[in-house]
């Protein structure tokens, strides 16, 4: 007879559930949202089953929907109507973004409301940040089109972030997130705020974002491929994980209230290891690529959606992160309540 056996703690539900270390609950997810001008409009995403780019009606009906299944928290993005180099719409005191905020402040009570703050939606090349032509003679990736030789101007780009940021404070952010992975971008966010009598809004910073193959289906969403180049120039390597630690650090010494991990499965060490090293609170967005493969997964028939994504929420949780930003909260919300 073996002398311990640890399988009497895991003999029927009840005893399993009595010492179950951790728990998701409706409270640690946020919702995001593609918010587009218009009215009665729900437009599918097609490579992101079950999400839509809701008008500001819709949308106002949709958060109503999930305040009700226990979500506190949305995280929103805006779809551009016109978009140029310089991103102009982005901090526009009427695009879509501004008004969805101002109108879900107004209508809905107690619901946290987060805005990107990110040029990418809004700009003809599909970057973070402004580009600028380089000198300098790179090898030209066969992608490139127009632009041969560029470079992302880190701090004009600061600019705008900070200019965005202010247009969802003003009309009612409680935190603005920004996701273009300037440096420097919390600190001049939070300047911005700060000498606007915005003390008040927060920020949830995308400290470690990765430049990860797992983005695609969001770039559909919002229509924000770059078309020249990639992302590799400010997101971070996936083969690093102490740099992360220095972006997360640098951001808390900047400002920022929340910071994130993105994307969440492949990064469950950041996560970790962020938990571990700092005490602020860690959410992690647990993004579009991940949602898509458990859709399509559960679609063909290869994994039982309802299980497999409360597996996978459980695990980021039991990583470290406080938050978790899933296009799946709906959802399980409305799993776990049942
Ligand atoms: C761009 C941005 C991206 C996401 C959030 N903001 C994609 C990218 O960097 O290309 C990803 C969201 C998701 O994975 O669902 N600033
Ligand atoms: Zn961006």
């Amino acid at each position: 007879m073996a002398p311990l056996k640890l399988r009497r703690l895991r003999s029927n539900a009840q005893i399993r559930g009595l010492f179950s270390q951790t728990q998701i609950l409706a409270k640690n997810m946020i919702m995001p949202y593609f918010v587009i001008e218009g009215k009665n409009k729900r437009e599918p995403i097609k490579t992101m089953p079950g999400v839509y780019r809701l008008s500001l009606d819709n949308l106002l009906q949709d958060i109503r929907e999930i305040k009700n299944l226990g979500i506190r928290a949305i995280l929103v993005f805006g779809i551009a109507q016109k978009k140029d180099a310089k991103a102009t719409e982005s901090y526009s005191k009427t695009g879509i973004l501004q008004k969805a905020v101002k109108e879900i402040r107004r209508q809905i009570k107690d619901i946290v409301i987060i805005t990107d703050v990110c040029l990418c939606g809004y700009t003809d090349h599909g970057h973070c940040g402004i580009v600028k032509k380089s000198n300098i003679k790179y090898q030209k990736p066969k992608t490139q089109t127009k632009i041969k030789n560029f470079y992302i101007d880190n701090d004009e780009t600061l600019e705008i972030l900070a200019k965005i940021a202010l247009s969802h404070a003003e009309r009612g952010a409680d935190f603005v997130a920004p996701s273009a992975m300037m440096d420097g971008q919390v600190k001049a966010i939070r300047d911005a705020l700060d000498n606007n009598g915005f003390q008040n809004t927060g920020i949830l910073a995308y400290s470690a974002k990765y430049a990860s193959n797992f983005y695609g289906p969001f770039r559909e969403a919002l229509g924000c491929s770059p078309k020249l180049g990639d992302r590799k120039t400010y997101q971070m390597d996936y083969r690093n994980s102490d740099e992360a630690l220095r972006e997360i650090g640098e951001d808390i010494d900047e400002g920022a209230d929340i910071v994130m991990v993105k994307p969440a499965l492949s990064y469950l060490d950041i996560i970790y290891r962020a938990k571990q090293r700092f005490n602020v609170p860690v959410a992690a967005y647990n993004g579009c690529g991940e949602y898509s493969l458990v859709k399509l997964a559960a679609q063909k028939g290869l994994v039982s959606e309802k299980d497999a994504v409360l597996e996978i929420l459980t695990s980021i949780k039991r990583a470290g992160a406080d938050l978790i930003i899933t296009y799946h909260a709906k959802e399980a919300a409305g799993w776990l309540k049942n």
